[in-house]
Order: structure tokens, then C-alpha cells, then sequence
């Protein structure tokens, strides 16, 4: 038997190519727009699959939006790792890159790599991200010589929003944006592929892209990045929590969840639902034998 790996034969020429981090590093060179959006389960999956996006994130911003918690700090490894398996069953196309929560990575090298190493055996993750400059630098430089490509996150860096004073856009004195110019560079530098900027002046965005060279992700960033992310449910108005002035909403699916809901509780309050196109039939005769067995 030969060791040699037998590529498949593909059966659907029409079928998109999987993204790779060579074709993103080729959209940023070509100026193409690089679409991303968050998705944390199977169906948002699907529905970031079939709209043709380029990159999906499992999100900490999930700890918020699926799984019902005030902040991103409390999600567990546990369970990102589950709504990143359940996320990766419905993707074949878009790049697949998973957040690292909070506590999973900051206190050492070794930690940061076994935690990247979960998401990519067990959820099959293309890439992770990890959150702000400092030692995020030394532990992305890790994860990425352990072979696992690696996003920085910088800006509004949600995990350690307390620390930053709140939810609230950063880089916007001199001093504030050069520090996220320095970490910036730093983690180009430390060999990550993508870098997402989050809520910081599109003027200060536009001074950053001229000196980095990997694609940039935006997110309350302005225009000049190479690409934009959006969370899923706020671009869909699934979630009912606060939503950032840079979330435009192209949806109110909620209104509409919360209308199907309502008219179905109604319909089985006043009786009209399930009506007969709802109903299983028997065979006459089975059933008359099953009403004189009944009555023996
Ligand atoms: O957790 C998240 O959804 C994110 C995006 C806002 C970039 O980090």
C-alpha cells in the first residue's frame, strides 16, 4: 500500500475553492474586500457558508450573544471548543478561526499552544485569534512556530475592556495610537497572518495600513482596512443586548422570530393548530382492529 495521500477528484467544478491564507494574503494585494462574520453553531454556519463570505470567526463575543453571559470573560475552553465543532460542520469553504477566551492563553507559551492545539484536533480550526499587544506577542509567536496560524486582535479588546475603561473606542490620543501602531507591528512581526483592528479612529486605521503588510480585518476601524467583521447577530438583529454604533443592522430577525412564536402559541391557544395537512393516517381496518383489541 502507498503512503503517498491520494487527492480526491473533485465532482463540483462550480464548487468555491476553500480559503487559504495565501489567497487572502493574494485579495489583499489585489485590493479585493475580505468579508468575515462571527457564527457560533451549524446554522449560522450554513448561512455564512451559502452568502460566500471568506473567513468565519467563533467568537468569545458568543459568550454574550448564544450563551447568555454579561461579558466575553466567563465563556470556558469547554465551551468555545463546543460551538467551534458545532460551527466547523457547516463549513467548507470559508477560513475557520477561533477565539481563544479569556484565561486560555496569557499565562504562558505552553498553555497558549496546548489551548490552540484543542481548537485545531478537536474542532478542526483553521487559525485562532487572540486579544491585545504586550505578552499576547510572545504567546501569538508561539502558537504560530507550533504551526498554527494565528490572528491579533487590537484596539477594543473586549476581554479586558475593565482594564481599558470600558467599552469604548481606543487609540485616540497621539500616545493611545501609537501603542496600538507598536502592537501592531509587533504581531506582523511575531507572524501573525491577519490582524483584526476593533474600535479605534478610521484616521488612525489609515496610518496603520500603509506600514502592515498582512491583511486587516475592521471592526469600528473605518474603511481603509483590507476587509470588515461583523457579529452575526447584531448584523442580523438576533441579539437583544446593546449594539455598537459600527454594528449596521441588514436584518431585524428577531422581530420575525419572536412574530412566528407568538402566532404559533396563538394558533394552539384558539385551536388551529396542528389541523389535518398536520395528521398522520391509519388504514381503516388497523384501526378498527386496534379499537376492538382495545375494548378485549
Ligand atoms: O468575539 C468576536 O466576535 C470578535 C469580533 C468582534 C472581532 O472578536
Amino acid at each position: 500500500m502507498s503512503a503517498t495521500p491520494r487527492t480526491p477528484v473533485p465532482t463540483d467544478l462550480d464548487r468555491p475553492l476553500p480559503m487559504s491564507l495565501p489567497r487572502l494574503a493574494e485579495k489583499k494585494r489585489l485590493g479585493e474586500p475580505i468579508v468575515m462574520i462571527t457564527a457560533y453553531d451549524y446554522p449560522s454556519a450554513q448561512v455564512a457558508e451559502e452568502a460566500g463570505v471568506d473567513m468565519v470567526l467563533v467568537g468569545d463575543s458568543g459568550a454574550m450573544t448564544v450563551l447568555g453571559y454579561p461579558s466575553t470573560v466567563p465563556v470556558s475552553l469547554d465551551e468555545m471548543i463546543m460551538l467551534a465543532r458545532a460551527t466547523r460542520r457547516g463549513l467548507t469553504t470559508p477560513l475557520l478561526v477561533c477565539d481563544l477566551p479569556f484565561g486560555s492563553y496569557e499565562t504562558s507559551d505552553e498553555h497558549a499552544v496546548s489551548t490552540a492545539q484543542r481548537f485545531v484536533k478537536e474542532a478542526g480550526a483553521d487559525a485562532v485569534k487572540l486579544e491585545r499587544g504586550g505578552t499576547s506577542v510572545q504567546r501569538a509567536r508561539a502558537i504560530v512556530q507550533a504551526g498554527i496560524p494565528v490572528v491579533g486582535h487590537l484596539g477594543l479588546t473586549p476581554q479586558t475592556a475593565t482594564a481599558l475603561g470600558g467599552y469604548r473606542a481606543q487609540g485616540r490620543t497621539a500616545e493611545a495610537a501609537l501603542a496600538v501602531a507598536r502592537d501592531a507591528l509587533a504581531l506582523q512581526e511575531a507572524g501573525c497572518f491577519a490582524l483584526v483592528l476593533e474600535a479605534i479612529p478610521a484616521a488612525v486605521t489609515a496610518e496603520l495600513m500603509v506600514r502592515l503588510e498582512i491583511p486587516v480585518i475592521g471592526i469600528g476601524a473605518g474603511d481603509a482596512t483590507d476587509g470588515q467583521v461583523l457579529v452575526f447577530h447584531d448584523l442580523l438583529g438576533i441579539y437583544d443586548g446593546h449594539v455598537a454604533r459600527f454594528a449596521k443592522r441588514y436584518a431585524d430577525v428577531r422581530a420575525h422570530m419572536i412574530a412566528g412564536v407568538a402566532e404559533y402559541a396563538a394558533e394552539v391557544r384558539h385551536r388551529n393548530f396542528p389541523a389535518p395537512e398536520h395528521f398522520y393516517s391509519i388504514d381503516e381496518d388497523e384501526l378498527r382492529r386496534f379499537r376492538d383489541a382495545l375494548v378485549s
